[in-house]
């Protein structure tokens, strides 16, 4: 039961919202424009505010249904856990090739589910970020140190190792998906929200 919880998550993680969104209402593949990203950002970018909306709606709930299955099914296995999995599927997902996003709106659906004031501190970092810089992708890395540095520090306290193992795996995966966004910030070639960019 536990192995299917894990699979299920994976699977959930997997499902393209936004090659799916992209393909649906405009025939196109988002992977073939913008920053080529499979995610909320760049289907904002390609396909409109409405699309991108409901892009972000599906990933950040992927990740919250995933962390939840534990619960719903009464199953033995760490939220954060099957969090993960949800992870690892939206950025290798099976059913697009594994050819997946960058991590940000689904993980950020895990922690909604595991810690909700935890999420809100990070929303909070994303949107002032955003709002002083607007770089998404900066947001994004920005959000990502500051879970790292906040589940250490937690830690120091807690000594809740799983909450530290899961946050440091996905901050490093959005820190990580993001090394083009980061070449491009140091250049002054990212473009900023609402920018557009051809590739
Ligand atoms: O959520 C991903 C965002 O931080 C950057 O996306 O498409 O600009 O590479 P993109």
């Amino acid at each position: 039961m536990q192995a299917f919880i894990l699979l299920f998550a994976y699977l959930l993680g997997s499902i393209p919202s936004g090659l799916i969104a992209g393909k649906v209402f405009f025939g196109i593949d988002i992977r073939d424009h913008g920053s080529g990203n499979l995610g909320a950002t760049n289907s904002f970018r390609v396909l409109g505010k409405k699309a991108g909306a409901f892009v972000t709606a599906a990933d950040i709930l992927k990740g919250t249904a995933a962390a939840l299955l534990p619960l719903m099914f009464d199953v033995d296995v760490h939220q954060l856990l099957a969090g993960l999995l949800a992870v690892i599927g939206h950025m290798f997902p099976i059913f697009a090739g594994f050819r997946g996003g960058k991590a940000v709106a689904t993980s950020a659906g895990v922690l909604l589910a595991y810690n909700p004031l935890f999420f809100l501190f990070l929303a909070a970092i994303f949107v002032t970020m955003i709002l002083m810089t607007k770089y998404v992708s900066l947001a994004s890395v920005t959000a990502a140190a500051g879970a790292f540095i906040y589940a250490v520090i937690h830690t120091v306290y807690t000594q809740d190792i799983p909450f530290l193992t899961v946050v440091s795996a996905l901050a490093f995966f959005v820190i990580y998906r993001h090394k083009s966004n980061i070449v491009r910030l140091k250049n002054g070639t990212e473009p900023k929200i609402n920018a557009g960019r051809k590739n």
